[in-house]
């Protein structure tokens, strides 16, 4: 089979590393990749974003089975262009896509299916949510959060009222994440453990991957602000073997069947980050594709096929795939430029990969080749 991973991050050198080994992968591509990808497939100069650029790809490179990375990707449509031109592909179309693009209508889903999740109201207006804001009923920690992609930055967990009226501020009215936030929810904090439970679904079958943790936070200890992950190490003992099979039948399951139902079906992997209560697991949100950092440590453990699995979903044969485990764990650290996530230095050169462990596997994102690139 011919192969195109679409995107240059950790999670698609991850992807290509593992869809590379299937012995039924005869020809893989990744779009744009990085330099660690060329390790595994041919880098083809499209743009993740470029959806007129990567259906050409496809066509051109006759491609049998597409594997979607980013949202961005997702949000572009990029799933509808390809099965419209039946192209077999692995993400959700752009409607089902809003279970991550669109954080109240995962809560209505949510709210129509009775999966537990944090209470939150919906605000348009400022004024209004600064108003809700001071009510004597609302309780902090308090979670500020822009509907819409934001690439982790549209998040604000606001320990009083003041960060809280902050937070609203700069989204409404400083438009701090670019331009001004249209719909904001204010949620209930959850306190407890975060988990992400990852699945592969077909629309049917659900089949959760081995949950993980990530570490968000810049600094050791967990400390300093968030990134877009900082390290991941899978499976987790938050979550034991029926932990996992229960919050994919009560969670993931319910909420697949709901968007089916309400006209948005949703196909390739569901992600579901989770925070531990008191009360039992509860949703903070839904992401329409792997997780990243949690893929580099969920791959490396899975023991299978992961192209016949992915081929399966796509022609909704899910149920006839078991997933398999290597015994053990997998921990994974992620090295940035300094000052990330902060403004930081592109182009330094990357040294002393040779000397890792060789239980190790490293995993790039956004590299290149260059000028004075190390080895
Ligand atoms: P998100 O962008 O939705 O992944 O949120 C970023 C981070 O904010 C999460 O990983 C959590 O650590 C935190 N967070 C989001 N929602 C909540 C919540 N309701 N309660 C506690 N922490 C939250
Ligand atoms: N690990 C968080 C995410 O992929 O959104």
């Amino acid at each position: 089979m011919r192969v195109l991973v679409i995107g240059g991050g950790a999670r698609e050198h991850a992807l290509a590393w593992k869809l590379a080994q299937s012995p039924r992968c005869e020809r893989l591509y990744c779009a744009p990749g990085n330099w660690g990808t060329k390790g595994v497939a041919e880098n083809l100069p499209v743009a993740a974003h470029d959806v007129d650029g990567l259906l050409a790809a496809a066509v051109d490179r006759r491609i049998d089975l597409t594997v979607v990375g980013p949202e961005e990707s997702l949000a572009r449509g990029v799933v509808d262009r390809f099965r419209e031109r039946g192209l077999a592909i692995v993400g959700p179309t752009r409607a089902g896509a809003q279970i991550e693009s669109s954080k109240w209508w995962a809560k209505e889903i949510m709210r129509e299916t009775g999966v537990p999740t944090g209470r939150a109201a919906r605000f348009t207006e400022s004024a209004v949510a600064l108003d809700y804001l001071g009510r004597r009923e609302t309780t902090f920690p308090a979670v500020i959060k822009a509907d819409g992609l934001a690439a982790g930055k549209g998040v604000v967990v606001a320990r009083d009222r003041e960060a809280a009226v902050a937070a609203v501020r700069d989204f409404m009215e400083e438009g701090t994440l670019g331009t001004p936030v249209r719909t904001l929810l204010v949620e209930e904090f959850l306190e407890g453990r975060e988990v992400s439970v990852l699945a592969l679904t077909d629309g049917e079958t659900v089949l959760p991957l081995l949950p993980a943790c990530d570490y968000k936070r810049v600094g050791d200890g967990d400390r300093g602000p968030n990134t877009g992950g900082m390290g991941a190490y899978a499976p987790t003992s938050l979550l034991d073997a029926a932990a996992t099979r229960r919050i994919a039948t009560q969670i993931l399951v319910p909420v697949v069947k709901r968007m089916a139902r309400k006209g948005a079906p949703f196909s390739g992997i569901l992600y579901a980050g989770l925070v531990l209560t008191a009360f039992g697991p509860k949703v903070i949100e839904f992401n329409a594709r792997a997780g990243d950092p949690e893929t580099e440590v969920i791959l490396p453990l899975l023991r299978g096929d992961l192209l016949d699995a992915l081929v399966a979903l796509t022609q909704r044969r899910l149920r006839d795939v078991a997933l398999d485990w290597e015994p053990g764990a997998a921990v994974g650290v992620v090295l940035a430029s300094g000052g990330y996530p902060g403004p930081y230095e592109a182009g330094l050169p990357v040294a002393g990969l040779d000397a890792v462990d060789q239980d190790a596997i490293v995993f790039h994102a956004g590299t290149r080749a260059g000028e004075g690139a190390g080895r």
